[in-house]
């Protein structure tokens, strides 16, 4: 099935692979809502997609508050009416050895990578359930 035309939200887009999965969303012919903190790192993205000739909007969405996911999805449903795929790349992998006691870190992956996931995936399911299709990624070669 083609991407084009297709609505996605793709979390942790500020950076690294989150950013390269927008791009290539994008050069494929998706509309691609860009999430993230760093809304300065979005907003040149979605310029370069945009500059491009392809589709991209900004969304400042911090993945561990459901409110801020809900404001995402909703921001892309009232733009573009429908959000096809949630890419739920958001997260972190701090490294320590497990004696370090970084309970501090442990806790904020917890949020970020468990929380953040069903976050955003509560945010955008709804949508998904009334337009009767959607699928959620938790990168871009294994659809859930
Ligand atoms: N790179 C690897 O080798 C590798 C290997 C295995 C798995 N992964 C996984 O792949 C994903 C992306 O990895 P990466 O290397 O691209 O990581 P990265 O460069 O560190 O990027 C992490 C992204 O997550 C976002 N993020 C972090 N906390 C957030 C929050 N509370 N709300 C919203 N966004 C948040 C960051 O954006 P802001 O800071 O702007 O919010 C950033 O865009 C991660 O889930 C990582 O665990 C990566």
């Amino acid at each position: 099935m083609s991407i084009r035309g297709k609505v996605a939200l793709v979390t942790g887009a500020s950076s690294w692979i989150g950013a390269a999965t927008a791009r290539k969303l994008a050069t494929e012919g998706a509309i691609v809502g860009l999430a993230a903190r760093r809304k300065d790192r979005l907003d040149t993205l979605a310029a370069e997609i945009t500059g491009a000739g392809g589709k991209a909007v900004a969304l400042s969405t911090d993945v561990t508050d459901l409110t801020s996911c809900k404001a995402a999805a909703d921001a892309l449903i009232a733009q573009f009416g429908r959000i096809d795929v949630l890419v739920n790349n958001a997260g972190l992998m701090p490294l320590s050895n497990i004696d370090s006691l970084k309970v501090d870190e442990w806790q904020r992956m917890v949020d970020v990578n468990v929380s953040g996931v069903l976050n955003a995936t509560a945010a955008v399911l709804p949508r998904m359930i009334a337009q009767h299709s959607g699928q959620i990624w938790r990168d871009r070669r294994t659809p859930d």
